[in-house]
């Protein structure tokens, strides 16, 4: 790999609290090694549509705090077509770019192996998405922040299901992975959590509603994560009100809520971390890895690996909660 000068930084696929936090870091990283660095506007968007940014030190003050993507963010269709990808690559080899930090989840990742297969542009992956399901990292940028959305509007909830005797089948996100679920439910002490890595068992949930109205539970909380096999909050809400009515049942989808707000004193630093670490190993020559924390340590992970091994929930998560809601 010939030395690097200039760096390209571009945040895709969903946005998630802390990634300004990851610009800044890599940025001023960059900047503190002389290199200097272009902020590529909307994703992969932005690399075809030549919406392009010079970012010095100043560029990303005080944004350590805000929510969102001050680059801005986009799922990039033109860029999964080869025309889109050459057109993409003009335009960075005419700006002079040589290494990109790309921020994102799975498919911005993929996007960015197959950008390097086909034309060698040295490139590293920060992990940056709520849903905490990238392999070889512990955290994903804006998880933390996320969850802490969840417990709070959960919260709330309790309140006031409590005060009517009701149900509530409480909806999170996390595509098809369960940790945003598993994570919130055991944090507001729900009564059963759904999540796609298990079989959900509409029986067996009614059992447990009922056994908890036979230990004189005035109310109940299920968390169900989007991509339960159930069908979602909605569609199991409906079936346990066919077979089971001891409760006035309510349903929330919390939404795109969960993706938005101030980022926690942990996603700040988790992201600031992998940020600054994702210009050291640009500098010492890495390419096509995903820079991540794993065990308190910052971990790099073939990129191969990242998009394709699947991260296994906290088991002991799942262990505890049935006897933490009796
Ligand atoms: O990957 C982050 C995420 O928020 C998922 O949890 C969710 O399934 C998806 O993005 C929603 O995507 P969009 O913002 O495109 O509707």
């Amino acid at each position: 790999m010939h030395q690097i000068k200039k760096i390209g930084i571009l945040t895709s696929g969903g946005d998630s609290p802390g990634m300004n936090a990851c610009i800044r870091a890599a940025v001023r990283n960059a900047l503190f090694n002389q290199l200097e660095v272009v902020g590529i506007l909307e994703g992969f968007n932005g690399m075809i549509h030549n919406k392009f940014k010079k970012l010095q030190a100043r560029d990303v003050s005080n944004i350590l705090q805000r929510g969102g993507t001050i680059l801005r963010s986009a799922r990039s269709k033109e860029f999964m077509t080869k025309e889109g990808r050459l057109k993409a690559f003009e335009n960075i080899k005419s700006r002079g770019i040589d290494a990109l930090v790309i921020i994102g989840g799975n498919g911005s990742f993929l996007g960015a192996k197959i950008f390097d297969e086909e034309f060698g542009i040295p490139y590293i992956g920060l992990p940056g998405t709520i849903d905490n399901d990238l392999y070889g990292t512990d955290y994903t940028i804006g998880f933390d922040t996320a969850c802490n959305t969840v417990v709070d509007a959960v919260d709330k909830i309790k309140d006031t299901a409590a005060s009517h005797n009701r149900l509530f089948f409480i909806e999170v996100m996390g595509r098809d992975s369960g940790y945003i679920a598993l994570n919130t439910g055991i944090a507001t002490g729900a009564e059963e959590i759904l999540l796609p890595e298990r079989p959900t068992d509409v029986h067996a949930l009614i059992e447990k509603l009922s056994e908890g109205k036979k230990h004189k539970k005035n109310s109940s909380i299920v968390i169900v994560s989007e991509g339960d096999d159930g069908g979602g909050a909605i569609a199991i809400a409906a079936q346990v009100n066919k077979h089971f009515q001891q409760y006035d049942t309510r349903v929330t989808v919390l939404g795109h809520l969960q993706r938005g707000g101030v980022p926690t004193a942990s996603d700040r630093v988790s992201a600031s971390r992998m940020g600054h670490a994702a210009i050291e190993a640009l500098l010492n020559h890495k390419s096509a890895i995903m820079v991540g924390i794993l065990n308190g340590k910052i971990s790099h992970v073939p990129i191969k690996d990242a998009i394709e091994k699947k991260k296994k929930l906290n088991p002991h998560l799942f262990e505890i909660k049935d006897a933490l809601s009796i």
